[in-house]
């Protein structure tokens, strides 16, 4: 494991997208499984920077997100289709249609999923993975339960996420109660990971997932058994 440290929030969004232009530039074709939430927007917009200076390029890449809500349409301002046009996909020269993202609007989910699972596996998997932690640990939207699911598949969000979240809505009854997620399976599978955490807030998850016992009651935990993992974060522990 490698550890990263940023002095704040905002060096840790121009480290992170530094790490990342690093991977377009040695290969323009990259794979790269993406997240949302506060933690990588900072990371989008310098990116989005080094994409518009023309120092990068995303011509070639293609991108898969983590998860996405079931029952908000992409044109939804809290779904993270939305946050992906907002933050990434309307701002740099990635192809459209090389941006997929679960689709949580549809009547069979499952089939979904699937559809999901084998997008990515046609372009071999991904390659670099970013994500986020959440306040229980999750990654993507694996949540603590007792089994971690390696396909992409249905989850119920716990009250934790819920609650955490509610702050994207206008309340907490608006947060949807499902979602699509990766399983670990895509994201364990990536080549590297480089996990963001940011805030004090996120000091014992974070000191869980390295250094606790691993478990699905953390799923984060799971990655201290990757091969290739950088921990870019702005908590010193
Ligand atoms: C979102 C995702 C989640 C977030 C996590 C942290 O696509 O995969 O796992 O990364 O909930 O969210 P923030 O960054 O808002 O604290």
């Amino acid at each position: 494991m490698e550890y990263l440290y940023a002095q704040d929030n905002l060096s840790l969004g121009q480290m992170a997208a530094r790490w990342v232009a690093r991977e377009i530039l040695a290969c323009p074709n990259l794979v790269l499984g993406l997240p949302t939430g506060s933690t990588p927007i900072g990371m989008y917009q310098h990116l989005t920077r080094l994409a518009q200076e023309g120092l990068i390029s995303f011509a070639q890449a293609r991108t898969f997100n983590l998860d996405e809500y079931v029952g908000l349409t992409a044109d939804h301002p809290q779904s993270y289709a939305f946050f992906m046009r907002e933050h990434f996909w309307s701002k740099v020269d990635l192809p459209k249609g090389n941006g997929d993202i679960p689709r949580g609007d549809v009547s069979d989910l499952a089939a979904e999923c699937r559809r999901y699972d084998d997008a990515i596996q046609s372009v071999g998997g991904i390659e670099v993975q970013i994500l986020g932690l959440g306040p229980n640990g999750h990654i993507g939207f694996n949540e603590p339960s007792h089994n971690m699911e390696i396909h992409t598949h249905v989850v119920d969000l716990t009250a934790e996420t819920i609650q955490a979240n509610t702050r994207f809505f206008p309340g907490s009854e608006a947060v949807p109660r499902q979602a699509i997620t990766m399983g670990v399976g895509s994201i364990m599978r990536a080549q590297r990971i480089l996990l963001l955490v940011s805030g004090e807030s996120k000091r014992d998850i974070l000191t869980k997932t390295l250094y606790g016992p691993v478990s699905t009651a953390v799923p984060a935990s799971i990655l201290q058994l990757h091969t290739d993992l950088t921990v870019l974060t702005d908590i010193k522990i």
